[in-house]
């Protein structure tokens, strides 16, 4: 017999402030056309002033607490995806366990950068699996404003600031059945999750400071050509890898779930996919590349609007600095 974990609630949040492209163009040399052109960004949100990472992390895991209908105090395990936490120690994620009255367990932060929410996943499907933990909230949440470098215009335009967060819980035991197996990707939950990452690509996407080498905080750096590239690769390759691994084929999946990074990266994996656009839940038009966050962001919106319904398989998918890259398999 074998447990599978089941997402029972899921919830966001978007700090009130909206930068639009027009916003942007006054403070930089770009315009509305190239950055839409380019990307599919119109606008992204900014943290305010004081607003904190743990502040936008508190407030999507309170959100997802509340849809699945349980309690802070059944909560046993709070895994938090960040690349901007709020101090180098603690981890922001002992700190939104403890407003949210969370006194079980333990919390701890994850750094995957965009496939943060992915490597998150696994890492919570994993403990269930394990019988370690039994009702996990994992958040993704960052503030990039903080780390982008203003003056540069071929970074500052991707990204915004955001979080989402879903409870993750441990399903009936279920029996064994190997991959194949007729059935053996029926039922709720986490079908299988796929990590990959290759530090030889590091120097394509990396932020230049941190407390061992500069003792600053940094700025995003990006070959943006390069990072593109290996996007459109690595996603072809992973959500294959997916499918395979569950003997299932493109047509099976209900909605693809991606990290949202660029509108061109989202098209060309639903293209090798052979998957209709409205299958893709986009959100990039409007939270730009919010990073770890991106993924449950997009997924609250899909299941609030009534989009992904109970038994839909959803395919989530994400790459980012490191490289990282990696996909989650699930029916909702
Ligand atoms: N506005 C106007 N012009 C700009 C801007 C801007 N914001 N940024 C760059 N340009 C200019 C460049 O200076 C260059 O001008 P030049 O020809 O005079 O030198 C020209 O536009 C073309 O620049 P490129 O960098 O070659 O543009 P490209 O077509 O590669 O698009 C982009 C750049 C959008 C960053 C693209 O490479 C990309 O999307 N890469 C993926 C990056 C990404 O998504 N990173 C997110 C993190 S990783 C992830 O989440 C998957």
């Amino acid at each position: 017999m074998r447990i599978r974990s089941e997402i029972i609630g899921c919830g966001s949040y978007l700090p009130e402030r909206v930068m639009s492209n027009a916003e942007l163009s006054t403070m930089i040399d770009t315009t509305d056309e190239w950055i839409v052109g380019r990307t599919g960004i119109k606008q992204r949100h900014l943290a305010a002033d004081g607003e904190l990472t743990s502040d936008l992390a508190l407030k999507a895991a309170e959100r997802a607490i509340a849809h699945a209908g349980i309690s802070a105090a059944e909560v046993d395990l709070l895994i938090l995806a960040t690349t901007t936490p709020d101090n180098t120690f603690p981890a922001t994620a002992t700190k939104v366990q403890t407003k949210l009255g969370m006194t079980n367990g333990a919390a701890f932060d994850i750094q995957a950068v965009c496939s943060g929410f992915v490597y998150g996943l696994a890492v919570a499907d994993n403990f269930i699996k394990a019988g370690q933990a039994k009702t996990v909230v994992l958040i993704g949440a960052e503030t990039f404003s903080r780390i982008l470098d203003w003056e540069d215009r071929s970074t500052c335009v991707l990204f915004g600031d955001g979080a989402g967060a879903v409870v993750l819980r441990a399903g009936e035991k279920i029996p064994d059945a190997s991959p194949g197996e007729v059935g053996h990707n029926r039922g709720r939950g986490v079908l299988s999750t796929h990590l990959h990452s290759d530090g030889a690509t590091n120097d394509l996407l990396y932020v230049d400071g941190g407390p061992s080498s500069t003792q600053t905080v940094g700025h995003v750096r990006m070959d943006g050509k390069g990072v593109f590239r290996h996007a459109v690769a690595n996603l072809a390759s992973i959500v294959i890898e997916t499918l395979e691994a569950n003997g299932l084929a493109p047509e099976d999946i209900d909605w693809l779930v991606p990290h949202q990074a660029n509108k061109r990266i989202l098209d060309s994996t639903a293209r090798k996919l052979g998957l209709p656009n409205d299958k893709v839940v986009v959100t990039v038009d409007r939270h730009a590349n919010t990073s770890a966050a991106s993924i449950p962001l997009a997924l609250d919106e899909a299941v609030r609007d009534g989009r992904i319904k109970q038994g839909d398989l959803i395919l989530m998918e994400a790459m980012g600095g490191g490289l990282t890259w990696g996909a989650g398999l699930v029916r909702w």
